[in-house]
């Protein structure tokens, strides 16, 4: 079994090693044990063979469990150029999003990367607060004109919210009322994108299964949907502070050209989709997580009660709120929405004396390395200390990559942690929340790491 980090940073001075893994049935591999339940399969697979493990799918085709984080910052920082996004996640997406930021690679992505780059700056996001919040807000009042005490799922609830977010800060429109139904298309979408992931055999496009039906009756209204707004801005031909404006809005530095109609659709719908999902997913965990834990959840609201006074928080808050972004950093360490990468080797390649063949699957898994006793404390725990200052400095860089990492590091991680922790604090403070019965929440992993099923919380007003 490989020990961690035994050479850190130097992967290519490492003896020569044999990746140990398990033997798996002959024709399907370790398929059916990932089916059944991928989590508790990924971390068990490293318990017993250690941070690299090799394990077999079908014939001829291993996946390369990386945990290591030495081996995941070789992967994505220091020889990002050797790997990419494979066929089995790119073919499925790109069917939603065409060549988005997402999935586009090469030249062209480094184009769209340095046009989207400047509206995700620090400096920009500060701006999208006030409609974070505004969306917040309107959530605080429905709930406070609803009754006390009663049960409410917040999974769909903050499904809307953050809809409500994406349209106010992608297009400047308000949603309110076809967040449903926008809602209702994405999870017809993503539906269809884990069923393509998750099998070999499926029926193509053409053929009117349900599933195939349902995801292009949602393509097409939500495709429609962004070339209307595309069109309308265009005749308006005024600028506007939010991110279409910023990417109608920017040009290529060599050419001085802007993007076609069909590109800002395809990086409207990828930002809408890459970010809609994983922080509706992250902020569902948090409030269970803070239900669970009532003295994590007090702290949170005397945190944010005693500098807001039951004002609406906002960016320059942040700073003095630093419980609200740790609660938030800590639960995508538990529950990373993206709970697993994967790349294929262009060329062979070495990670810390493991040979890694042309062509082969990687996949840095946060799920696990997240979890790994060697980096955390009691790592199954909810512990939001950890994040705030003095919590665990001497850790390794890549114990903890929600948002992944170089190059193809996820472009909207600072609008998701602004977006996080005002909706954290501004919640906290006004009301709340307990668990609604002793279940479990299960967990789907078909792709983004959401809760299957409710999550029933009791809502209470603060006096
Ligand atoms: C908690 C919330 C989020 C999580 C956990 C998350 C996670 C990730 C991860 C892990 C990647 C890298 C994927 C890879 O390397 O294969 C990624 C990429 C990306 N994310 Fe996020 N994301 C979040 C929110 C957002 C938001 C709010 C936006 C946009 C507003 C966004 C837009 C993107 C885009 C466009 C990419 C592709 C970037 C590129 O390849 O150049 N994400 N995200």
């Amino acid at each position: 079994m490989a020990t961690l980090n035994e050479v850190p940073g130097q992967a290519a001075a490492s003896p020569r090693r044999s990746w140990p893994g398990p033997k798996g049935h002959w024709l399907f591999g370790c398929l059916r044990a990932i089916r059944s339940d991928p989590r508790n399969f990924y971390r068990a697979a490293a318990r017993t063979y250690g941070d690299y493990v090799r394990i077999p799918t079908l014939p001829g085709v291993d996946v390369f469990l990386l945990v290591d984080p030495a081996a995941v910052e070789h992967v994505l920082v220091k020889n990002p150029k050797n790997y990419r996004k494979p066929a089995f996640l790119t073919g499925p997406v790109r069917q939603v999003v065409g060549n988005g930021l997402f999935i586009s690679e090469g030249d062209f992505w480094l184009r769209q990367r340095r046009l989207a780059q400047p509206a995700f700056l620090r400096g920009a996001i500060t701006r999208f607060a006030a409609p974070m919040t505004a969306a917040a807000d309107r959530l605080i009042r429905d709930w406070e004109a609803a009754p006390d005490g009663r049960i409410v799922d917040v999974v769909p609830e903050m499904m809307r919210l953050v809809l409500q977010i994406a349209g106010a800060t992608l297009c400047g429109a308000d949603v309110g009322a076809e967040a449903d139904t926008i809602g209702a298309g994405q999870r017809d979408i993503s539906a269809f994108v884990s069923h393509k992931m998750n099998n070999m055999l499926t029926a193509p496009l053409w053929f009117p299964t349900r599933r195939n039906r349902a995801f292009q009756r949602s393509k097409a209204l939500l495709d429609g949907l962004v070339l209307r707004l595309i069109e309308s801005r265009r005749r308006s031909g005024a600028p506007t502070k939010d991110l279409l404006g910023m990417l109608l809005a920017a040009r290529d530095e060599e050419s001085g050209t802007g993007m076609s109609d069909k590109q800002l659709k395809d990086e409207v719908l990828t930002l809408l989709f890459a970010g809609h999902d994983t922080t509706s997913a992250a902020l569902s965990w948090a409030w269970r997580l803070l239900a669970k834990h009532p003295e994590i959840q007090e702290a949170l609201h005397d945190e944010a009660f005693a500098l807001l006074a039951g004002r609406t928080p906002t960016a320059e808050d942040l700073p003095r709120l630093p419980l609200a972004t740790a609660v938030f950093e800590e639960t995508l360490r538990l529950y990373p929405p993206a709970p697993a990468l994967a790349r294929q080797a262009l060329g062979p390649d070495e990670i810390n004396g493991y040979p890694v063949p042309a062509k082969a699957i990687v996949m840095p898994s946060q799920w696990v390395t997240h979890r790994h006793p060697a980096y955390w404390d009691e790592p199954d725990e909810f512990r939001p200390e950890r994040f705030l200052p003095g919590g665990g400095t001497n850790r390794p860089k890549f114990a903890y990559f929600p948002f992944g990492g170089g190059p193809r590091v996820c472009i909207g991680n600072t609008f998701a942690l602004l977006e996080g922790a005002l909706v954290l604090a501004a919640l906290a403070q006004r009301f709340q929340l307990s668990p609604a019965d002793d279940q479990e929440v299960e967990i789907d992993v078909t792709f983004v790491l959401r809760p299957k099923g409710a999550v029933n919380l009791v809502v209470r007003k603060r006096s």
